[in-house]
C-alpha cells in the first residue's frame, strides 16, 4: 500500500530544520505484513530526543531512515502466526523487539534483549526485513518502528496493548518517555518512600522520572535543568526544589539543602555535563543512573576512589528497565488513579508536514513533548 512518512535523508543538517528539512515527508509503498508482523495505522507519534539525535548525527544510524518510536495507533491487520492481536486492537509501539529467548530476554531484562539490538542497529525489523521502500531503494526502520507514518509494518514484539478509553496522543506517551523516566525511578534506582531525588534534564523523559518520584512518595525532588521555564514546570508538576545548573553554585546548594547530597540522582538530559552534575549531587552511598544517550564518542569521568570509598553506585537505565508487558499497564492504571499524571507532558499536536519545525523546538529546549499525527 501507499503510505506517507517522514525519512531522514541527511544527518547533521544545520538547524533551523524548518530550513534545512532533514525529515522529507515522502510518500512511500509499504508491504503487506510478514510472519509474526502487524500492520498498523498510526494515530500519534511523539518527538523524542533519541529521534534529535540520530538527525543531528549523535546516534548515527543506516540511511535513508524513517524516524519515530514513541507511538499509538490501532492494529489493521495481523500477519501470518499472530495470535496476540487482532483488528481494531489499540496498540503502543517499544522502542526494542524482543527475541524471548536470548539471556537478557530469558533473565527477564528485555530492553537488553540481544537481537533486538542488532536490529535496531541495522536498522531493520527484528527478523532482519525492511518493508518500506521509494521504487527499489529500501528504506531503514528506526528502532523496528518509523513511527512517523500514517501506517506501519512492525514485529510483533515491538507492540503492547493498550486500553482504548485513552486518548492516542496521551496513551503514546507511556511507550518512550513514561516507560523511560518512571521505569528508571521505580525499577533501575528503586526509589524508596521518603528517600531524597534529583533529576537533571527536565524533558519527556525527566519530568517523567519527576512524576514517577512523587508517586513513589520521594521527600525532596530537586529538579535541575537549564532553562529556566522547564524548571517552573517541575515545580508545578512536584518539584520541591529548582536549580538552574548555569549557576556557578548549584551543585554547593543542592548539597547544602541535602546535607551532603541526594540518595538517588537521575540524569537525563544526554548530555556528559548534567552527568557530571547527577554525580556530583549523590550524596555518599547514593545511587547515580543515566538515561540519556548522549554523541558514543562523548565519555564521562570521575574520581575512583569516590566509587569504592563512598561506596556508591552507577547504573545505567535502558527502557527504564521495564518489562513493558508487565509495566505499562502498571503505569496506565496509575494515570487513570490520577497518581501519574503524565499527559500534562503533552505540549501540542502537530501534522507531519511541520515536523522539521517540531525538532526545531524540542532542540531549543522549548517543548516537553509534542505530538505528530500523521
Ligand atoms: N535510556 C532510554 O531508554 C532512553 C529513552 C528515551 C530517550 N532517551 C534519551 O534521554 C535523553 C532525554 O530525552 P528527552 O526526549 O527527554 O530530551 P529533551 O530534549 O526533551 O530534554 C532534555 C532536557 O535536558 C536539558 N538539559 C540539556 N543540557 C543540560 C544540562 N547540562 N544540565 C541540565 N539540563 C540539561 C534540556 O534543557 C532539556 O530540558 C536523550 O539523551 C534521549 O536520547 C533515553
Ligand atoms: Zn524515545
Ligand atoms: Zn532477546
Amino acid at each position: 500500500m501507499k503510505v506517507k512518512s517522514a525519512v531522514l535523508q541527511v544527518m547533521g543538517a544545520s538547524r533551523p530544520y524548518k530550513e534545512s528539512k532533514p525529515l522529507v515527508i515522502q510518500e512511500l509503498e509499504l508491504d503487506d505484513p510478514g510472519r509474526g508482523e502487524v500492520l498498523v495505522e498510526i494515530k500519534a507519534a511523539g518527538l523524542c530526543h533519541s529521534d534529535l539525535s540520530v538527525i543531528n548525527g549523535s546516534r548515527p544510524r543506516p540511511l535513508p531512515m524513517a524516524l519515530g518510536h514513541e507511538a499509538a495507533g490501532v492494529v489493521v491487520k495481523t500477519g501470518s502466526g499472530v495470535t496476540n492481536y487482532k483488528t481494531g486492537d489499540h496498540v503502543i509501539c517499544i522502542f526494542v523487539p524482543t527475541c524471548g529467548h536470548c539471556l537478557p530476554c530469558q533473565e527477564g531484562r528485555p530492553a537488553l534483549c540481544e537481537e533486538g539490538a542488532k536490529s535496531n542497529s541495522e536498522g531493520t525489523l527484528l527478523n532482519g526485513e525492511r518493508r518500506l521502500h521509494a521504487g527499489h531503494e529500501y528504506i531503514y526502520h528506526h528502532v523496528g518502528v518509523c513511527a512517523f507514518s500514517d501506517y506501519v509494518v512492525v514485529s510483533e514484539h515491538s507492540l503492547v496493548k493498550v486500553d482504548p478509553d485513552i486518548p492516542f496522543e496521551k496513551v503514546a506517551l507511556f511507550g518512550c518517555a513514561v516507560l523511560t523516566g518512571v521505569g528508571a525511578v521505580v525499577n533501575t534506582a528503586n526509589v524508596r518512600m521518603g528517600s531524597s531525588v534529583a533529576v537533571v534534564g527536565l524533558g519527556g523523559v525527566g519530568l517523567s522520572a519527576l512524576l514517577g518520584a512523587v508517586a513513589s512518595g520521594a521527600r525532596d525532588i530537586i529538579a535541575v535543568d537549564i532553562n529556566p521555564e522547564k524548571l517552573h514546570f517541575a515545580k508545578e508538576l512536584g518539584a520541591t526544589h529548582i536549580f538552574n545548573s548555569k549557576d556557578k553554585d548549584c551543585i554547593e546548594r543542592i548539597k547544602e539543602i541535602t546535607s551532603g547530597g541526594v540518595e538517588y540522582a537521575f540524569e537525563t538530559a544526554g548530555a556528559v555535563p548534567a552527568m557530571k552534575v547527577a554525580y556530583k549531587i549523590t550524596r555518599r552511598g547514593g545511587t547515580t543512573v543515566t538515561t540519556g544517550l548522549p554523541h558514543p564518542e562523548h565519555e564521562f569521568s570521575f574520581p575512583q576512589v569516590t566509587l569504592t570509598a563512598e561506596e556508591r553506585v552507577l547504573k545505567g537505565s535502558y527502557l527504564g528497565s521495564c518489562v513493558p508487558s508487565r509495566d505499562i499497564p502498571r503505569f496506565i492504571e496509575l494515570y487513570k488513579q490520577g497518581r501519574l499524571p503524565v499527559d500534562r507532558l503533552l505540549s501540542g499536536m502537530i501534522p507531519l508536514e511541520e515536523i522539521n519545525e517540531g525538532f526545531d523546538k524540542l532542540a531549543a529546549g522549548e517543548i516537553n513533548r509534542m505530538m505528530v499525527i500523521p
